[in-house]
């Protein structure tokens, strides 16, 4: 099949393993042979970096999804969490909910982060120095942003382990076709997480202060914006919420980076020769393998797409699948982007999104990228594969299930 077929013939409800493994190939051929793709279920798909800017910047694109969820997630606990959360809601909704979640993300608090960030660090190094082989994934990736995000919601030891899998079955619940049994799944998901959530609140309410976790989870319980506090729904489902954001992606760069260095041994030995190239090799595994490669919005208005000679108009109530992923590719932005520069420079990608939905944690994944991926490569001198790694099989979040690895 030609490239042009394999755009003209993408359809985001019949995504294969294929695809999952690799989807470069796929984005390549749509960008360059049909760049504002029609699916056949009326949605549409952008690959170009101009135009998925557009699409996050423009005052015409909406993100809520309250009509949209509906018919996949009924009334069930999937679609209340969903719905509530500040990444699927327009102003006036979002911008009050985001004020008073940015007191979790203050630079007082993110500098207060650094060396507690350190800390586990350390001490997972520690622990995988002797162990010889290991999974960099579930014993490494996972564990940081976990722990962090756990802290600052104040999640007892005993329940952190759970927090993964309900991350999984909530946010895999996004992805384009999802069986009934999970959709149970997640609906399930939110339900015990909710509860959780409830539990921790109420306890917090009664001892509003004292004890240094926690701290972010009482910010909200009692934080105000203009007289408004976040109500009981909203504060359990965007804690549940920023747990899944913040754990997962960062998981996914932290996974992403360490896979990316083994495969490029050049670009390893650069970063062991200089580790000051940390932060820009830190940019360059978010726009490689983006941890969030595809995003939506609905158009609210028309708005015209594409490049300059072809423009398409998406009409108005359009639903679109905005590619993060591959506007990260994309050879108009990008010199020779489908190689690895650990010090790329200018490199303008766009793995946290951008306009007013921009990741309200991009400084504190950015944090968690430099220390966890610097410090491993820096402690492993002997660090190779050590068996196949494997990407988990969402569309929407990319990310490894497996990385084994052998350091001694
Ligand atoms: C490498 C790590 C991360 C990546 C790649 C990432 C990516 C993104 C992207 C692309 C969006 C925008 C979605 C949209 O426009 O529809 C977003 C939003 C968001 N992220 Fe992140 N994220 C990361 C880490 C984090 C962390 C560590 C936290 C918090 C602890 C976090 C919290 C949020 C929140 C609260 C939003 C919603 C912002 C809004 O709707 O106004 N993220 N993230």
């Amino acid at each position: 099949m030609s490239d042009k077929q394999a755009a003209l013939d993408f359809d985001i409800k019949k995504i294969d393993q294929d695809f999952l493994d690799n989807p470069f190939p796929v984005y390549k051929a749509m960008r360059e042979n049909d760049p504002v793709h029609l699916n056949p279920d009326g949605s549409y798909f952008l690959t170009r970096y101009e135009d998925v800017v557009l699409s996050l910047r423009h005052p015409g694109m909406s993100s809520d999804k309250k009509v949209d969820f509906k018919p996949k997630f009924g009334d069930g606990p999937l679609y209340v969490h969903h719905t509530s959360s500040l990444v699927f809601n327009d102003p006036p909704v979002h911008t009050r909910v985001r004020k008073l979640l940015s007191e979790a993300f203050t630079p007082r608090k993110l500098a207060e982060l650094e060396p507690v960030i350190e800390g586990i660090i350390d001490r997972l190094l520690d622990r995988l120095a002797g162990q010889g082989e290991f999974d960099v994934v579930s014993d490494y990736a996972l564990a940081l942003p976990t722990e962090i995000i756990a802290d600052m919601l104040g999640v007892p030891e005993e329940h952190r382990h759970k927090l993964h899998n309900y991350s999984n079955l909530i946010l895999g619940a996004l992805d384009p076709v999802v069986p009934p049994e999970k959709i149970a799944e997640g609906h399930a998901a939110v339900e015990e997480f909710g509860a959780l959530l409830e539990e921790l609140i109420a306890d917090r309410r009664k001892t509003p202060k004292g004890g240094e976790m926690g701290e972010v989870l009482a910010a909200l319980i009692f934080g105000e914006v203009d007289g408004e506090k976040l109500t009981p729904v909203e504060l359990v489902q965007n804690c549940i919420f920023l747990l899944n954001a913040g754990h997962e992606t960062t998981a996914n760069l932290v996974g992403n980076g360490i896979s990316i260095l083994l495969d490029a041994p050049d670009q390893m030995q650069r970063l062991r020769g200089d580790p000051s190239l940390i932060k820009t090799a830190v940019e360059e595994f978010l726009r490689y393998q983006s941890p969030l490669q595809i995003g939506n919005r609905k158009a609210t208005e028309d708005v015209e797409f594409g490049p300059e000679g072809s423009k398409v108009v998406i009409p108005a109530g359009s639903f679109i699948h905005t590619s993060i992923g591959a506007a990260n590719r994309d050879p108009e932005t990008f010199e020779n982007p489908e190689a690895v520069d650990i010090g790329r420079r200018p490199n303008p990608q766009i793995a946290f999104g951008m306009g007013k939905h921009i990741c309200m944690g991009n400084t504190l994944g950015r944090i968690e990228g430099h220390v966890a991926v610097g410090k491993f490569v820096e402690r492993f001198p002997n660090l190779r594969a050590a068996g196949e790694k494997r990407f988990h099989g969402r569309a929407r979040f990319r990310g490894l299930d497996v990385l084994p690895v052998a350091v001694s």
